[in-house]
């Protein structure tokens, strides 16, 4: 994984302990980045940093608490959120879902603008569109989200785009493609993830001797991939982002 943006900058990952944030920790690493990661593990493993272990630094904290905040987003450049509590918790636990996906998604894009970070990246998620009335899901799709889930990272995704428009604050938005999928595929290869990833289906050297290698699990890496190959341009005002995306558009 290279991304040369991100070399020599400081780069906070919410949620970093996670399945994908914990990919995208190691992809940082390896671009030369300086990465901390806030996450309160309430899904997330220290496992899942080994690789990082004494090269990120990890502060074990909540995305609501305004302290804990404020200590991770000192001095950092970008911020990719991730932290979210998962889809099937929609059911048991809805204001929990709400509390750190939107509470907690408005709560960090305020510290990000308070610390003045240059871009925040928001991994939202295909959950949105909810059930599908066409496919492939396009960025077209309605959105019309069926869970408590779909509906706080929708939330979340309007809180980014408020902030830019009322504060400026350059936000993206990436949507993933869902975990259903992605579980669906990894059972095809035989690999039982269980409901709650109980054992990181991840690459670092901590699991290697289960015999995970790069290439294992695609989506993830992809989409750890596409977090990081996103053009982040921190001292770009979003006019001059637009700019060149519609020459971009123009272009293709
Ligand atoms: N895995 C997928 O296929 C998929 C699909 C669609 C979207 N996404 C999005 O990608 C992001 C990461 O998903 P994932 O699969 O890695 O999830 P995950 O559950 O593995 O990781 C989420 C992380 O957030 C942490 N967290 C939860 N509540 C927190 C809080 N209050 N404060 C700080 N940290 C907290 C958890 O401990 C965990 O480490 C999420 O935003 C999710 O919506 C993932």
């Amino acid at each position: 994984m290279s991304a040369p943006f991100f070399r020599g900058r400081r780069v906070l990952v919410t949620g970093g302990a996670g399945f994908i944030g914990s990919h995208l920790v190691d992809g940082l690493l390896a671009a030369g980045a300086s990465v901390r990661v806030l996450d309160d593990f309430s899904s997330g493993r220290r496992e899942h940093l080994a690789a990082a272990a004494g090269r990120a630094e990890i502060i074990a904290g909540d995305v609501c608490d305004e302290r804990a905040l404020d200590t991770a987003l000192a001095g950092v450049e970008v911020v990719l959120h991730l932290a979210t509590r998962c889809v099937r918790l929609s059911l048991s636990d809805p204001e929990g879902v709400h509390r750190v996906n939107s509470e907690g998604t408005l709560r960090v894009l305020m510290a990000a603008r308070r610390h003045g970070a240059g871009r925040v990246v928001y991994v939202s998620s295909s959950e949105v569109y909810g059930t599908a009335v066409q496919a492939p899901m396009t960025e077209s799709h309605p959105l019309a989200p069926t869970t408590v889930y779909g509906a706080t990272k929708l939330a979340g995704e309007l809180y980014a785009q408020a902030m830019t428009r009322s504060f400026g604050l350059p936000t993206l938005v990436v949507r993933t493609p869902e975990r259903d999928r992605l579980r669906a595929a990894l059972g095809a290869r035989g690999i039982d993830t269980g409901l709650h990833y109980p054992i990181p289906v991840h690459l670092q050297p901590a699991w290697r001797h289960l015999g995970h290698r790069e290439g294992d699990f695609p989506v993830a890496e992809a989409a750890a991939r596409t977090v990081l190959s996103l053009p982040m341009y921190p001292h770009m005002g979003e006019d001059a982002v637009h700019r060149v995306c519609d020459a971009i558009e123009a272009c293709v």
